[in-house]
C-alpha cells in the first residue's frame, strides 16, 4: 500500500466516524440504479456483484432487490461494520465483507458478473496505483461482464474552489483551506478528458463515458461533479 493510499484510509476511519453519528447512509446512489436498472440487465442465472469502496454498504439493498450475491470491500471496515446487515444471519451466503490491500482483489479471475465502485476508485490517487486496480477490476470480471465507476471531475467544488494543493499532473491532496477537516490530507486523482479515462480503460470491450453534476440551490458554489464509466469487458 503507497503512503497515499494507507492516508486516504486514515482520512476515511475519520469521515466514517461523521457518517455513522449520522445513522449510516442508507439509500443507494440514484445514477448507479439507473445504471443498473436501465443499461445493465443481465441474463446472468448467477448474478455476483463485487461493490470497491463500499463504504456504508449503501447499494446492497438495491443489487439483493435484484437477485444479486453481493461482495463489498474497502480498505477499513469502519464503514460496514457499522451496517447492521453485516451480521444478519438470513444474508450470510448472499453477502460478503472484507477489508482488502488496494490493488490486489482477492477474488478469481472472472468471478463477478458486475463490478461497481462509487465515489472510491479515484482514492488511487496515482497515475500506477490507479491503472493497477483498473487491471484487477478488468481481471475479476467474466467476458460480458459489466463495470461501472463514478470518479472526481475536475469541476468538483473543492478542487473548483482552491481546496487543493495539485501534486501530480493527475493528482490533488486535499489541503487545509477545506472546510471539512476531516477529508484533509487525502488524495485523489482527478482525470481531465475523455481521453484520459478511455486510455486507463483499454483493455474494455467498450466503455461509455458520462458526467454529472448536481448543484442545491442555498449553496451555489458547493457543485459535485462526477464521471460516470460504464464499460463491459
Ligand atoms: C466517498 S466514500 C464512498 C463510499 C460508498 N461507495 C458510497 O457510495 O457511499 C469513499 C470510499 O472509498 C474508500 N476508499 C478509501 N481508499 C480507497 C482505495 N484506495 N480504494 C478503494 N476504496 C477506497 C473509503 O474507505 C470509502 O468507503
Amino acid at each position: 500500500m503507497t503512503s497515499e493510499i494507507e492516508g486516504n484510509r486514515a482520512v476515511w476511519n475519520r469521515m466514517f466516524d461523521w457518517v455513522n453519528s449520522r445513522g449510516g447512509r442508507k439509500y443507494p446512489n440514484e445514477t448507479l440504479v439507473i445504471w443498473l436498472l436501465g443499461y445493465a440487465r443481465s441474463d446472468h442465472r448467477d448474478k455476483r456483484v463485487l461493490d470497491i469502496g463500499c463504504g456504508w454498504s449503501q447499494s446492497l439493498g438495491l443489487f439483493l432487490d435484484e437477485g444479486f450475491r453481493y461482495w463489498g470491500v474497502d480498505v477499513t471496515d469502519r464503514g460496514f461494520r457499522s451496517n447492521p446487515n453485516v451480521d444478519a444471519p438470513a444474508l450470510q451466503d448472499r453477502a460478503h465483507w472484507s477489508v482488502f490491500t488496494p490493488p490486489k482483489l482477492e477474488f478469481d479471475d472472472a468471478f463477478f458478473t458486475h463490478v461497481v465502485s462509487m465515489e472510491a476508485l479515484h482514492l488511487n490517487p496515482t497515475p500506477s496505483a490507479f491503472s493497477a486496480i483498473v487491471r484487477e477490476c478488468h481481471r475479476v470480471l467474466q467476458p460480458d461482464g459489466r463495470f461501472f465507476a463514478t470518479l472526481i471531475h475536475p469541476d468538483y467544488w473543492y478542487v473548483k474552489l482552491g481546496y487543493v494543493d495539485w501534486v501530480g499532473a493527475n493528482t490533488v491532496r486535499i489541503n487545509a483551506r477545506h472546510p471539512d477537516v476531516a477529508a484533509r490530507g487525502a488524495h485523489c486523482l482527478v482525470l481531465k478528458d475523455d481521453a484520459e479515462i478511455r486510455a486507463y480503460f483499454s483493455d474494455f470491450r467498450s466503455v461509455s463515458i458520462g458526467h454529472e453534476m448536481r448543484r442545491f440551490g442555498e449553496d451555489r458554489e458547493k457543485v459535485t461533479s462526477y464521471w460516470i464509466v460504464s464499460a463491459t469487458k
